[in-house]
């Protein structure tokens, strides 16, 4: 069935023009439907090149890394570049005082010195096969849902069990197009991935969360890695005897750098996108929850900031959470100005009024006219679900001394029979969360936040969509004061008081403890009023969004659609250029060494330069990577369709050598999840020359360099 789709595609898109160039996350094994396309665009390789299961291809040489970023090998002994906020984790665990990795940078100068990251794994994909037919079949349009889901389940196991008894490799299936096609993915894992190399955070993290989503950009985000296989290159877990893993292909790497206008294209694992919702839900998204979220998320960086900016030390224990809260802020902010900028609802609007008079028209006109008008009544219903849901999350649970305490919910319901095994290892975890919240917690913070979240709370959501514990607090104030005087959960003296003597009659007075019974009040609103009708609206919605995207598939079908990201291989592709944010404002496309230099400032943590790295700047000492303008460039922007998961992706040049390494998107046009706009959308990515730069000349690691397949 999506065969035929993409065959009437391709004969349309031969006579017809295209889609805005630059949108779109196509699936790699389909991609002989975009290859005429991108090839006018520049590309001088074949979609055969760059997916093919009859021979090696470049994405043999692209992985999904740790889960949630994407990795790409680039050389015959399976040296693997991704950026360095996706590494971070894995640096952390191997950095203490004495080896602050981190801070310093970490560099293996030989295999030996490789270091082993227990949990990391990396998986390629070997082959996909559309079983859309398959997995539909016995399907029909008017089935419950749960019926058809059962349906669904009973063909995906047949199927999966069938392709079992050929293969080896991992073998799952998962929906595209909301539900309208089915994709059969054979992956293959390798557990044994040892780090390699990884710059100082002030490269590899240089201008922090200040500059995070923000162009002009001047990060080195990027980190170095080796996946190891036993002696027949298959996958193992770790052992000494492991070698480096073969790829089929590796990456080459260009030196030419690109220039403005110039084709490239990203090849990674984009998590999730929501490209054909209703103007309603986009309504709801980018002008009701975003705002209230960056709202209530600003104010309580506001307190952070404020503090952090008093004392180096709470700049230090603030700055994790800090990045995790400021991340989505600016996010969801620009996703919000984006929107409205690009008038995004009015345009699904004016869209909806196409597809009611298509749908009037349409074979099967009773599966679509009512659809719009449902939605229209489906996301007001849910409307006040999803507020309480953001208050609970973004306004209870953000006071730290109420979501500590809620881990010692199951312990303030131990009772006499409790096994000493089970409490026994709750304390051991709780002992330990206790100790690291402590490290980091800092009460008067916590106080000025709970005071500001909960009047925010109440000030916005009526008596009914509110927990107990809120509709019973006469003056915030005072309830705030009272709150922090009496939990134990305030003193690490108390809560180990209690963690070493606890026994199972202490149980009542915990449950007592008023941030514990602040939790439970939160909690229990939302599993008892909340949870529940979400879960049914969305089923609902879900069913709907479903039968919506087959509509669009089929009112259009002289468009190529894509499906939405869902953490499977894609490639997307554009140009590299800058952008015009704002009226008067221009962008250039690259930024440079100089940019550092300029931003330097030994005083703010984000901005300080190694000397080192100066010094190279200085003497000018580049040697092959300067561009040809005889700077060294550092990031560029691109129009290329990306989101999360794509960080760590290879940006590739027309002829499939990596340019770079994609690692963020610029605020303005953080809105492409929903909604993309060829003018204002860019992804972000370190020049690949910056990126050996810092190898050869900042760490000397040159026998890294000489692992690589370099293009001059
Ligand atoms: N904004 C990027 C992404 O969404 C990068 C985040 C990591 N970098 C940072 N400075 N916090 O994930
Ligand atoms: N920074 C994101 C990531 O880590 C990429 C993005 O959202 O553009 O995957």
């Amino acid at each position: 069935m999506k065969n035929l789709h993409y065959l009437i595609t391709l004969i349309l898109s031969l006579t017809i023009g295209i889609a805005k160039a630059g949108e779109g996350m196509w699936i790699p094994m389909l991609l002989q439907y975009n290859e005429k396309e991108m090839q006018e665009m520049g590309m001088r390789i074949t979609a055969e090149d760059i997916y093919s299961i009859n021979h090696s291809s470049l994405k043999d040489a692209i992985v999904l890394f740790g889960g949630g970023c994407t990795g790409e090998i680039v050389s015959d002994l399976g040296l693997l570049l991704t950026n360095h906020h996706c590494g971070y984790d894995y640096i952390q665990k191997h950095s203490s005082v004495e080896h602050d990795y981190l801070t310093n940078g970490f560099w293996a100068m030989n295999r030996g010195e490789e270091l082993p990251c227990p949990g990391l794994s990396v998986i390629f994909l070997r082959e996909m096969r559309d079983v859309t037919e398959k997995i539909l079949t016995g399907i029909d349009v008017d089935m419950p849902e749960d019926e058809r889901q059962a349906k669904i389940d009973e063909n995906i196991k047949k199927t999966i069990a069938a392709v079992e008894k050929e293969t080896s490799y991992k073998v799952s299936i998962r929906p595209f197009f909301l539900g309208n096609e089915y994709y059969l993915l054979l992956n293959e894992t390798y557990t044994d991935v040892r780090l390699v190399g990884c710059p100082p955070s002030n490269i590899g993290k240089f201008g922090g969360d200040t500059d995070n989503w923000v162009w002009p950009r001047h990060t080195g985000d990027f980190s170095v890695f080796r996946v190891y296989a036993d002696k027949d290159g298959h996958p193992a877990v770790y052992s000494e005897d492991n070698i480096p893993y073969k790829p089929d292909k590796h990456l080459d790497i260009s030196l030419k750098g690109a220039d403005e206008g110039d084709f490239a294209f990203v090849f990674g694992y984009p998590a999730r996108t929501n490209e054909y919702l209703p103007a309603v839900a986009v309504d709801q998204e980018a002008n009701l929850i975003d705002p209230i979220t960056v709202d209530l998320r600003g104010k309580v960086l506001d307190i952070y900031n404020k503090y952090q900016e008093q004392d180096p030390k709470v700049r230090i224990q603030y700055a994790s959470k800090h990045a995790g809260i400021g991340n989505g802020w600016k996010k969801w902010m620009g996703v919000t100005e984006g929107i409205n900028h690009f008038h995004g609802v009015e345009k699904k609007r004016a869209f909806e009024q196409d597809f009611q008079e298509w749908a009037l028209g349409a074979r099967n006109r009773y599966m679509y006219i009512d659809l719009l008008k449902n939605f229209e009544r489906s996301y007001k219903e849910l409307e006040p679900y999803q507020l309480a849901y953001t208050y609970v999350a973004e306004a209870g649970l953000r006071i730290e001394l109420v979501s500590f305490a809620g881990r010692f919910a199951k312990l303030s319901e131990v009772a006499k029979d409790t096994p000493q095994e089970d409490i026994d290892k709750m304390i051991a975890t709780l002992k330990k969360s206790s100790e690291a919240f402590f490290k980091d917690y800092y009460e008067p913070i916590d106080r000025e936040v709970a005071a500001m979240l909960l009047k925010e709370y109440l000030k916005a959501q009526p008596a009914d969509f509110r927990p107990g514990f809120l509709n019973d607090i006469k003056d915030v104030d005072n309830y705030v004061e009272q709150l922090f005087a009496k939990s134990m959960f305030t003193d690490e003296a108390k809560v180990n008081e209690l963690l070493d003597n606890f026994r199972p009659n202490k149980a009542k007075k915990l449950a007592n403890d008023p941030a514990l019974k602040a939790y439970q009040s939160l909690i229990g609103f939302y599993r008892n009023e909340v949870y529940d009708r979400i879960s049914d609206l969305n089923a609902n919605i879900d069913r709907m969004r479903r039968l919506y995207m087959k509509g669009q598939m089929e009112m259009q079908p002289d468009k190529r659609l894509f499906p939405d990201a869902n953490f499977t291989l894609r490639v997307t592709y554009g140009k590299v250029e800058g952008f015009r944010p704002q009226d008067g404002k221009t962008y250039r496309h690259f930024t440079t060494l100089e940019g550092i230099m300029e931003k330097e400032n030994p005083d703010i943590y984000d901005y300080v330069v190694e000397p080192k790295l100066k010094d190279l700047y200085d003497k000018k000492d580049y040697g092959r990577y300067a561009d040809k303008d005889g700077t060294m460039h550092v990031a560029f922007t691109a129009s290329v369709h990306t989101t999360g998961g794509n960080s760590g992706s290879p940006i590739l040049n027309a002829d499939g050598q990596l340019l770079g390494l994609n690692f963020d998107r610029c605020w303005e046009g953080t809105m492409s999840d929903l909604i993309y706009d060829p003018d204002i959308c860019r992804n972000i990515s370190v020049d690949i020359r910056y990126v050996l730069f810092i190898i050869d000349k900042f760490a000397g690691a040159k026998h890294l360099i000489d692992e690589m397949t370099i293009v001059e």
